[in-house]
C-alpha cells in the first residue's frame, strides 16, 4: 500500500531568510495536503531527541545547536507516496548536489543549513509526526 503521510520541518535558516511562504507554496503546488502545522522553537534537548539517530556522528552537536537557534515550522503532509515524493521535492542533503528546482537547491546554503527536513521512511514519518503533533492537532481524514 502506498503511504500517504510524511513529516517536514522548515529549518531555522529558511525561516530566518523569510522563505516560509515560498517553501509552503512549493509543497502545496507539488500536490501535498497540509494536515497539521505549527510555528515553534526546539531547544537543545528536543532537537537532540529528534536527531538521536545521529548522536554519535561528528556533526551532531553543531546540528542540535543550529536546529535550536531559532523558530521552525513543523508540518504533517499527505499525498500518495508521500515519503518518497517529498524526498524528491526537497533534493539531496547537500544542496550543492541537489537537483535544480528542488527546495534545497533553491533555498539551502550548506549541508547543515539545508532549509528543510523530510522523513526518510514510513516508520520515521509516523514517529516524527507523533513527536510534534497530538491527534487533536491533526486534521482527521474522515472530515
Ligand atoms: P541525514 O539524515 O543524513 O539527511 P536528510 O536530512 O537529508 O535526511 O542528516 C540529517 C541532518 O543532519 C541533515 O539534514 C543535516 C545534518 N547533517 C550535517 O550537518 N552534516 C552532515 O555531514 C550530514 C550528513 C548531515
Amino acid at each position: 500500500m502506498n503511504t500517504i503521510t510524511t513529516f517536514t520541518m522548515i529549518k531555522p535558516d529558511a525561516v530566518r531568510a523569510g522563505h516560509i511562504g515560498a517553501i509552503l507554496d512549493d509543497i502545496i503546488k507539488a500536490g501535498f495536503k497540509l494536515v497539521a502545522i505549527k510555528y515553534m522553537q526546539l531547544n537543545q534537548d528536543t532537537a537532540g531527541i529528534f536527531y538521536q539517530v545521529h548522536k554519535e556522528r561528528p556533526f551532531f552537536k553543531d546540528l542540535v545547536t543550529f536546529m535550536s537557534s531559532g523558530p521552525i515550522v513543523a508540518a504533517v503532509l499527505e499525498k500518495e507516496n508521500a515519503v518518497e515524493d517529498f524526498r524528491k521535492l526537497i533534493g539531496a542533503t547537500d544542496p550543492s548536489k541537489a537537483e535544480p528546482g528542488t527546495i534545497r537547491a533553491k533555498y539551502a546554503s550548506s549541508i547543515q543549513e539545508n532549509a528543510v527536513h523530510g522523513s526518510d521512511s514510513n516508520e520515521n514519518a509516523d514517529i516524527e509526526a507523533s513527536f510534534f503533533f497530538s491527534g487533536l492537532e491533526r486534521h482527521p481524514d474522515f472530515l
